[in-house]
């Protein structure tokens, strides 16, 4: 599969770099506003100073969309209105009626339309998964979750460098924290029963602080979770605590650490970091769903559709 970059930001020079580590997948040309984004690339990727010409001539089966997130909506809707197939960094948009426009555009011309759900590749999602896959280790029926994922983008009143690129806490981190969920749970079954959002009217973000609580069903049992995001808290902090009949599993998304407090035993703790940066491992493993999801001549549209509807609902209860 070859693909085009749209965006050479902070998120591409990762995901340039898990392309080199993904067989069957390779980056073919290249377009940013800011012409000076080429020096980045590599010598084999082509830099195209005009979007619509680059989508008139690339090879590239599908684009990435890597700009600013409350710009997804307008790039991905030039990429699908030139019938061309668009991979959208999560978020896929920033709300409701724009991922129904989206959606409706990419069905109407029959194309498939991926959102790059990175945080959902965690090597501690993998991890568990894996571990419950085999039964290693029996805990008894789930319970209920909490995840937070935090970052230190709102420092002394004001948004840091970080913030740039990026829409709001909930916008951004909800869609990471639910994607992450999604491979844990069953994400059909979530319903929202609330969702608190902090928004600072005279910062140029959508909220700082975002919580959706939700039920879901999980063995036939109805259970409660929370997914916290929040700037406010200075530090870069991302957990999921799945809480057991006989124990916790505590997932550290960003340490790619997993720790497992089992009633009456020493907790155990497993370093699943590897010699490449956290985010590289987890473009590794959207890539190489896309390629296979591509191959097969599928897409991931109707997960995105439900993890959005979650996100969305939350930011408008
Ligand atoms: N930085 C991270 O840690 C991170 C992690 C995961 C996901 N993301 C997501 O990736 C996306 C990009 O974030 P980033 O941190 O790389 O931002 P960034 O600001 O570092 O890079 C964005 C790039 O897009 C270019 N650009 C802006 N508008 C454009 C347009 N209309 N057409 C073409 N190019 C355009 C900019 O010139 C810039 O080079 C966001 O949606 C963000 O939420 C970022």
């Amino acid at each position: 599969m070859q693909i085009a970059l749209i965006g050479i930001g902070k998120i591409a020079n990762y995901q340039m770099q898990a392309i080199t580590h993904t067989p069957g997948i390779k980056l073919v040309d290249a377009h940013d506003l800011d012409l000076n984004k080429a020096e980045e690339l590599p010598g084999s990727v082509q830099f195209h100073e005009n979007l619509e010409k680059m989508l008139q001539k690339s090879k590239a089966d599908a684009f990435l969309v890597s700009t600013p997130t409350n710009s997804h909506f307008e790039v991905a809707m030039r990429v699908i209105e030139s019938d061309r197939i668009a991979i959208v960094e999560k978020p896929l948009c920033t709300s409701q009626s724009e991922m129904d426009a989206l959606l409706t555009a990419a069905r109407t011309r029959k194309l498939p339309l991926y959102t790059a759900f990175h945080p959902a590749y965690g090597r501690e999602v993998d991890w568990w998964r894996e571990q419950r896959n085999s039964h290693n280790f029996d805990l008894g029926k789930l319970l209920g979750l909490n995840t937070c994922f935090a970052d230190p983008y709102y420092i002394d009143g004001k948004l840091t460098l970080g913030a740039v690129g990026k829409a709001g806490a909930w916008t951004d981190s909800g869609a990471s924290g639910l994607s992450a969920l999604s491979r844990l749970i069953e994400p059909d079954s979530m319903k929202l029963l609330d969702g608190r959002m902090t928004v600072i009217p005279s910062l140029d973000c959508d909220q700082v602080q975002g919580l959706g609580i939700y039920k879901f069903v999980e063995q036939g049992m109805t259970c409660y979770g929370m997914i916290d995001t929040n700037w406010t808290l200075g530090k870069n902090y991302k957990t999921t605590h799945l809480r057991y009949e006989g124990g916790l599993v505590e997932l550290d998304h960003a340490k790619e650490l997993a720790t497992l407090h089992q009633e009456g035993q020493d907790n155990l703790v497993f370093n699943l970091a590897t010699d490449k940066p956290r985010l590289v491992n987890h473009y590794c493993g959207v890539f190489s769903d896309l390629t296979s999801m591509y191959a097969k001549g599928e897409d991931n549209t109707e997960l995105s559709e439900v993890l959005h509807r979650l996100l969305f609902a939350a930011m408008s209860h």
